[in-house]
């Protein structure tokens, strides 16, 4: 029998409160067709702490955080989520037939006001689009409305599903750094879902490898930040990750062995000119 147990759980709100964690699942299965592609999943999140999901196309990233995000309530097992949570998808799903700062505020129970759209408009750098309409924005520009969407609700969880994925490396480099920013100002725990192995070591606290429907392998980022992919321990990481992923880094040493670290180096490049 499916057990669907979101509520929320302990924040670090109240510093009374002992750290607790801002997520929890324990022996989460989802199976479609009689087929587990979520399978006795355990997971935790602590409070304010950034964790990137990584795993081969397929094998259950956006299943999970679809779950996480209350989207997907045909589940067995134990799901723990803040009741402020917010999900951030590739597309941004911005409604055609509403101005920016409408979409901003779209779902949003009660009425409220536009100044609200602004602040989070403001916090991602786009005050100055929010009467334009969807269609007038750039890819990038749109990625940012979306996170807008996400910040308004002030999530203590915010779930992000292969946000960068179809931005130019460039916009993509940009856009990393506003989550990181995101992140830091706002203290919530965040789950991104990225291919992106560099992406994942530039921006979490602990990287995840799902497979066979559960987390295969998981590793602390012991990194300090703003972390550089020159650093040998970058390297490391990334090679590990890519193997626990069955792909042989071409050659570690290389900074541009990948169009995100290429981007990287690129705009390393330009703000040293
Ligand atoms: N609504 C659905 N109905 C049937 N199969 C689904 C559905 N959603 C996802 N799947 C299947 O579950 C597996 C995992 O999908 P998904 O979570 O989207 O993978 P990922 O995000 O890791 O690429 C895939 O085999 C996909 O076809
Ligand atoms: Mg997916």
């Amino acid at each position: 029998m499916a057990t669907d147990v979101h509520r929320p759980v302990t924040t670090t709100k109240s510093p009374s409160t002992p750290p607790g964690s801002a997520v929890r699942v324990a022996g989460l299965t989802r199976s479609f067709d009689g087929r587990a592609v979520i399978d006795r999943l355990d997971l935790d999140v602590r409070p304010g702490e950034f964790v990137a999901l990584l795993g081969r196309s397929g094998c259950g990233k956006s299943t999970l955080l679809r779950i996480l995000a209350g989207l997907d309530r045909d589940i067995e097992g134990t799901v723990l989520v803040p009741r402020r949570k917010a999900v951030a998808f590739q597309a941004p799903r911005l409604m055609p037939w509403k101005r920016v700062w409408r979409n901003v505020l779209l779902g949003l129970a009660g009425r409220p006001e536009r100044a609200l759209a602004e602040r989070a408009l403001a916090e991602v750098g786009l005050e100055h689009r929010a009467n334009a309409w969807p269609k007038t924005l750039s890819g990038g520009e749109a990625q940012r409305a979306s996170l807008a969407r996400a910040l308004v609700r002030e999530p203590d969880l915010l779930l992000l599903d292969e946000p960068f994925g179809a931005l130019d490396a460039l916009t993509r480099i940009k856009a990393q750094r506003l989550v990181d920013e995101l992140w830091q100002r706002r203290g919530c725990a965040v789950l991104l879902v990225t291919h992106d192995v560099e992406e994942a070591v530039l921006l979490a606290d602990r990287v995840l490898v799902m497979d066979e429907g559960v987390i295969a392998y998981e590793t602390a980022i012991d990194l300090e930040r703003p972390r550089g992919i020159a650093d040998p321990r970058f390297a490391e990481l990334r090679t590990e990750l890519l193997h626990r992923l069955g792909v042989e880094a071409p050659d570690a040493s290389s900074p541009a062995s990948s169009p995100a670290a290429a981007a990287a180096a690129a705009a390393a490049a330009a703000a040293a000119a």
